[in-house]
């Protein structure tokens, strides 16, 4: 008899979702027993050909019940507030454990409203915690909601991080990241489609994007800073890749470097540079890559990652990894796609 753990994948087709699938045929620890979108009645295959003849499984309309029959781990790769409509839904059956890659569970009630919409969930939001293991190992262990964090605020949150007990209460700090365009989902739009991408590269939301509170809010619960945070993303013409370059000035004298190598000596998954990073080297992988250069007190901080991996789908499986008391990087992708 098999002692994986049964999980369920809902929102399969889109882009997160593939990518879990992906990981989660090949560990060890995890057994698929369930794969759904939003209209059901298709196989794994005909979403995903790439997975012709490596895995095939019926895909179902999402339905909580049937996914308490077979499943012990939800993956949620749903669209904000069709996720927390769905997750409320599936702790209210009780004993499973959800793991939500929306923004849904990321935030406080009023920052959550003020950005996104109404909150529905409001029963199970302030047991969410926040998934990233650098900070909320011991708590993710414990709990049976796990709120993914966005792709930009774990690039910019991982890069800023060792840096915030130096900078001044209530500076300016700022964030220029650039994404590949699978960040924006499948769904094509103006933005999105070849034509409007290819050979450009151009600002989305400059200062205004649904991602600043999520770094904001972060800086102040975990490293008790509140800044001003100026955050400018961009939209780069690659499948994939996230590049982040910080722009902040210290309180005081430090050997950036030093810090930073210091702050993440014991994360497996968090690489620190001599010379800046690229996209490349951590496409295909749950790395955060980080590299730091200092002109007096001013410095330059720059990271990447794979938005759909560690920005999302592997960050997602170490998360449940930790819930399901599994090795973290059991089963979790670390070669990159180069060259
Ligand atoms: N893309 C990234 O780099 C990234 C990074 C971090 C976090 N995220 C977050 O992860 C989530 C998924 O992102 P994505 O890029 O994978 O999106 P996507 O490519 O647009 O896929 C969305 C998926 O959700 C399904 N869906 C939509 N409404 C549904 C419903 N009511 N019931 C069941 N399934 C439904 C879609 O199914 P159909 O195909 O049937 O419509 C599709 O499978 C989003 O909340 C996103 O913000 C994405």
């Amino acid at each position: 008899m098999s002692n994986k753990i049964n999980v369920a994948i809902v929102g399969a087709s889109g882009y997160t979702g593939l990518e879990l699938l992906k990981i989660l045929i090949n560990h060890p620890n995890f057994n698929i027993t369930y794969v759904a979108n939003s209209e059901g009645n298709t196989t794994v295959s005909k979403l995903h050909p790439s997975l012709n003849g490596v895995f095939e499984m019926e895909v179902k309309k999402a339905n909580a019940n049937d996914i308490k029959a077979v499943s012990e781990l939800v993956f949620l790769a749903l669209p904000h507030q069709a996720s927390m409509g769905f997750a409320k839904e599936l702790l209210a059956l009780g004993g499973l454990k959800v793991v939500d890659l929306s923004a849904d569970y990321r935030l406080e009630l009023d920052t959550y409203e003020k950005h996104y919409c109404k909150h529905e969930d409001t029963l199970n939001l302030p047991n969410a915690v926040y998934g990233m293991p650098e900070f909320y190992r011991e708590a993710i262990k414990n709990t049976n909601l796990v709120a993914n964090p966005g792709c930009y605020p774990t690039a910019s949150f991982l890069a800023l991080a060792p840096f915030l007990p130096f900078i001044k209460e209530g500076a300016s700090v700022f964030i220029d990241a650039k994404s590949g365009i699978s960040g924006a989902g499948k769904k094509l739009t103006d933005a999105t489609s070849f034509v409007s991408v290819s050979e450009n590269m151009t600002a989305y939301n400059p200062l205004k994007h649904r991602h600043t509170p999520e770094i904001v809010e972060k800086a102040k619960l975990i490293g008790k800073k509140d800044l001003k945070i100026n955050f400018v993303p961009h939209l780069i013409p690659v499948t994939r890749g996230m590049l982040v370059s910080v722009y902040v000035t210290l309180e005081e004298d430090i050997d950036a470097k030093s810090v930073l190598k210091a702050y993440y000596k014991d994360e497996e998954f968090v690489r620190i540079y001599d010379e800046p990073v690229n996209i490349k080297n951590t496409s295909g992988t749950n790395f955060c890559d980080i590299f730091v250069v200092q002109n007096g007190r001013d410095l330059f901080i720059n990271s990447s990652i794979d938005n759909l991996l560690k920005g999302a789908s592997s960050a997602a499986v170490v998360n449940a990894n930790i819930m399901c008391g599994f090795d973290e990087n059991c089963g979790i992708p670390k070669i990159a796609y180069v060259p």
